[in-house]
């Protein structure tokens, strides 16, 4: 399992988009879609996490390597994720896009998807640094923290 953290507008989607296949991404806001026609409808955030831990479960029970596509920012989201690894004796890495807010902000302000307040931004944004400290003691087999556009730009993901 690889876990993306990181805010609204890091890049998350696209980075998924990049480097896997779409049935390898299961995202938060396709499954708000899926079950409101609105990826941006709050009110069924409860509906879509739990369509993602089913899928999850389904997918780690089979071996099927899977990227979790939602912001992750908080621990205790993350421990419900670590908590299916540990079922199915899997490896769970995080790659957290930990660019500089301006950044976020930059690129929500030019979306024409969805756009979030740039306070929810800001707020996910000090989640997200947070959790860079929180990060080791969580049980991931393996961190990786991208800081900079150039970072993004240069990974290379390798299978194994
Ligand atoms: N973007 C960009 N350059 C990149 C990566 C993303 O200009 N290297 C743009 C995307 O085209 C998109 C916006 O930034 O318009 C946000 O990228 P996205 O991958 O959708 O960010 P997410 O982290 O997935 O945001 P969310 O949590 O809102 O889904
Ligand atoms: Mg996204």
């Amino acid at each position: 399992m690889l876990v993306l953290i990181g805010p609204s507008g890091a890049g998350k989607s696209t980075l998924a988009a990049r480097h896997f296949l779409p049935s390898q991404v299961l995202s938060s806001d396709a499954l708000r879609a899926m079950v409101a026609d609105d990826p941006n409808d709050q009110a069924a955030t409860e509906a879509a996490f739990e369509l993602l831990h089913a899928a999850l479960g389904l997918r780690l029970a089979g071996n099927r390597m899977t990227v979790v596509d939602a912001t992750n920012v908080d621990g205790w989201a993350r421990e419900r994720l670590l908590a299916a690894t540990r079922r199915y004796g899997r490896r769970a890495v995080a790659l957290i896009l930990a660019l500089p807010v301006e950044v976020c902000l930059e690129r929500n302000a030019r979306r024409d998807d969805r756009r979030l307040p740039a306070a929810t931004i800001r707020r996910q944004h000090r989640a997200m640094l947070r959790s860079l400290d929180a990060l080791p003691a969580e049980g991931f087999s393996r961190t990786v923290v991208l800081r900079t556009p150039r970072d993004v730009e240069e990974l290379r993901i390798e299978a194994g």
